[in-house]
């Protein structure tokens, strides 16, 4: 019998640890989300109500069932609060040096052995993050997509020293609590997903910089072509320049292919600020 999860902890308030939030309270969980900062969390909290909203303006949920959900969700500016959770998933920034940190944390925090450690990571291999703990078989990768309020699919990374009975007990929780669809794959750069998805953005860029096309006919055309419902460099502004170098520059440096290797026009518009729908500005304009 799977011992049942209610007690969820996630860290970090952005594009998607807020999502993943939002669908923990949705599924009547008690869910404690750190954040760095009294900014972050007013940030953080805009979003899931901003989401929550939609859904009301959507007739999806009523505003007393919004409030509900938003009741369930407790922000703290301490990790230490995290002391009782069951399950921690991580979805703070992709850079390595920030997660090293808070996995040690967590590792001093968490009181439960049996707790469960999650990174919501794109790339940074799951195996480093679990050999910083004193419990690396309880170290897993849960990686959402992005909305993680609509996209089924979950990969359920498993390290080479996965405590079988950590990955059974999380496999069953995200299908059966929070609904989702899980695939499981191994700790290698880009899981199965971004294995393909990124070398196929890179191609648009790489396309787009060429001056072939345009982003729209870049965009128009897998969509008209392909049955896509978003074109690739769509989808790379939905997900956010920088994510996409990040995970790009980290499948580099595990597989040395050139295909995997971001294109100059990318790095030059994140160090601009041309990050996609998050700052308003990527490959086409949304500040409408
Ligand atoms: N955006 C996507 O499409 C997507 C999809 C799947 C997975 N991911 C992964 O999810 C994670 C988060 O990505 P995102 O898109 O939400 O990024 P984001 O930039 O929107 O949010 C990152 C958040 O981390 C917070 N943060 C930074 N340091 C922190 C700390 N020490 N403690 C707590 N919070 C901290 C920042 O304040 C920010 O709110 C990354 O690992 C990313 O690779 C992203």
């Amino acid at each position: 019998m799977t011992e049942t999860i209610t007690r969820v902890g996630v860290v970090g308030c952005g594009v998607m640890g807020a999502s993943i939030a939002e669908i923990c309270a949705r599924a009547g969980l008690d869910v404690r989300v750190a954040v760095r900062s009294a900014g972050s969390q007013d940030a953080g909290l805009a979003r899931v109500t901003k989401s929550l909203d939609r859904s009301v303006r959507k007739q999806h949920a009523s505003e007393a069932q919004r409030d509900d959900i938003l009741a369930r969700i407790v922000f703290t500016t301490e990790l230490a609060d995290l002391a009782d959770r069951e399950l921690v998933i991580e979805a703070a920034v992709e850079h390595s040096d920030v997660k090293t940190e808070i996995f040690t944390n967590l590792d001093k925090v968490v009181q439960a052995p049996d707790a469960i450690f999650a990174s919501n990571t794109s790339s940074i291999p799951i195996t480093r993050l679990g050999c910083i703990t004193t419990r690396p078989g309880r170290v897993l990768g849960i990686h959402f997509f992005n909305p993680a309020t609509r996209m089924p699919l979950v990969e359920l990374v498993e390290t080479l020293v996965a405590d079988q009975e950590a990955v059974t007990r999380a496999e069953h929780f995200l299908s059966t609590v929070l609904g989702k669809q899980v695939v499981r794959t191994r700790d290698r750069a880009g899981f199965v997903v971004n294995a393909l998805l990124i070398p196929y953005v890179l191609s648009a860029i790489r396309m787009f910089e060429s001056g072939f096309a345009s982003a729209t006919d870049i965009d128009r055309a897998m969509k008209l072509g392909c049955a896509h419902p978003m074109g690739p460099l769509e989808l790379a502004d939905l997900i956010g320049l920088d994510i996409i170098l990040d995970v790009a520059e980290a499948l580099h440096a595990e597989f040395r292919e050139p295909h995997y290797c971001p294109p100059p026009l990318l790095v030059r518009m994140v160090d601009s600020g041309l990050l996609g729908y998050k700052t308003g500005r990527g490959f086409h304009d949304h500040t409408s």
